[in-house]
């Protein structure tokens, strides 16, 4: 199960356009384009006539004609036509998600549309800020999304599974990071003392760094990340919080969390570093060098899903390391809880 009443990422903005995107969230079959005045809209992609794709359809000005049988649909879901019948039933509507855009995303909100406030879509680093140069992808997960995310609620296997990418160091897997509560979310923080940064392309050349990581972790899988690569004594000036002086480059980025469904998972991310601190040829090399290590994840993550797969009924074994991971489900179970509530009470779906 997954929570319905939050925004997920459908698609990367410059990827809606006048052409029909299809996306499947959360289970649910979704068609993305953009109006003729440019906003994106998203349409339940299953014609009611005989449960076609929509997207197999064809756009007849802000209207989608399924090319089925011909039904055609304004962008507000409604039928407006069936070809050979004067008489369109109410009924015969297509359910038309609330859609936002930020950071360079095109959002959706699957849940009860009346709580669908754009300001609950987190502040991310994304594509088109002048403040950042910013790298954009995204790979697809044979494995549920929770494996995903608990992939990034734990930063202690950057030390293994980045041996070759990020060549993080050992701190990294050994030093537990300041995990808070925050609105809908987490925040998890770390310095790391004086070391070989990462790896030089990602930060200085050969020069040694202290570290401060932090991010924001918000349901249903939404992280901002800034990491700060200061002059070594940075972290004592700092009394344990963010660095007061002695920055020498911030790297940042944004990834998200979309189920597919049970079985898969689309991830997009957004990486890169502040403008005034990166050339083009930095900013594409931490493109190239974050592409490596999440192919990486997957290889772990997709191999960790087929063995729970044939594992039925054995269960993880915590360490301290995945105290946050902890955190971040009561977190979804306590929001999934409220919503179960507010269906109970008013039978209301998407
Ligand atoms: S399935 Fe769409 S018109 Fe028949
Ligand atoms: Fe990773």
């Amino acid at each position: 199960m997954f929570l319905k009443d939050c925004w997920y990422v459908a698609a990367w903005s410059k990827d809606v356009s006048d052409g029909l995107l299809p996306v499947k969230i959360i289970g649910q079959p979704v068609v993305l384009y953009r109006l003729a005045s440019g906003e994106a809209i998203a349409l339940e992609d299953r014609c009611v006539h005989r449960l076609a794709p929509l997207s197999c359809g064809k756009r007849e000005g802000d209207d989608l004609r399924c090319m089925y049988h011909g039904l055609r649909f304004a962008p507000d879901g409604r039928c407006v036509e069936i070809p050979g019948q004067d008489i369109i039933p109410p009924i015969a509507r297509v359910y038309r998600y609330p859609v936002t855009e930020k950071g360079g995303w095109v959002w959706i909100w699957p849940g009860d549309p009346q709580l669908a406030d754009a300001g609950l879509v987190p502040d991310v680093i994304g594509p088109g800020n002048p403040d950042w140069k910013i790298i954009t992808s995204q790979i697809d997960y044979d494995a549920h999304a929770d494996l995903v995310i608990d992939n990034l609620l734990d930063f202690s296997h950057l030390t293994y599974v980045h041996a070759n990418s990020f060549a993080a160091d050992k701190q990294w897997a050994e030093k537990r990071p300041k995990v808070e509560r925050i609105e809908r979310g987490l925040r998890v923080s770390r310095w790391l003392s004086t070391a070989p940064a990462m790896r030089p392309a990602l930060t200085l050349y050969g020069q040694p760094v202290d570290t401060y990581q932090t991010y924001d972790f918000i349901a249903p899988g939404i992280l901002t990340m800034q990491i700060a690569f200061c002059e070594p004594g940075s972290q004592k000036r700092s009394d344990d919080g963010p660095p007061v002086d002695g920055i020498l480059r911030v790297n940042g980025n944004s990834q998200a969390v979309t189920p597919i469904d049970d079985h898969k998972t689309r991830y997009f991310f957004g990486l890169g570093s502040r403008s005034a601190d990166t050339s083009d040829e930095q900013v594409n090399m931490i493109g190239k060098v974050g592409l490596a290590a999440f192919t990486e994840d997957r290889q772990m993550i997709e191999g960790q899903q087929q063995i729970m797969n044939i594992s039925p009924g054995v269960r993880p074994m915590p360490t301290n390391a995945d105290i946050a991971i902890t955190h971040f489900h009561s977190i979804i179970r306590e929001l999934a809880k409220q919503e179960a509530a507010r269906m109970d009470g008013s039978g209301t779906t998407a």
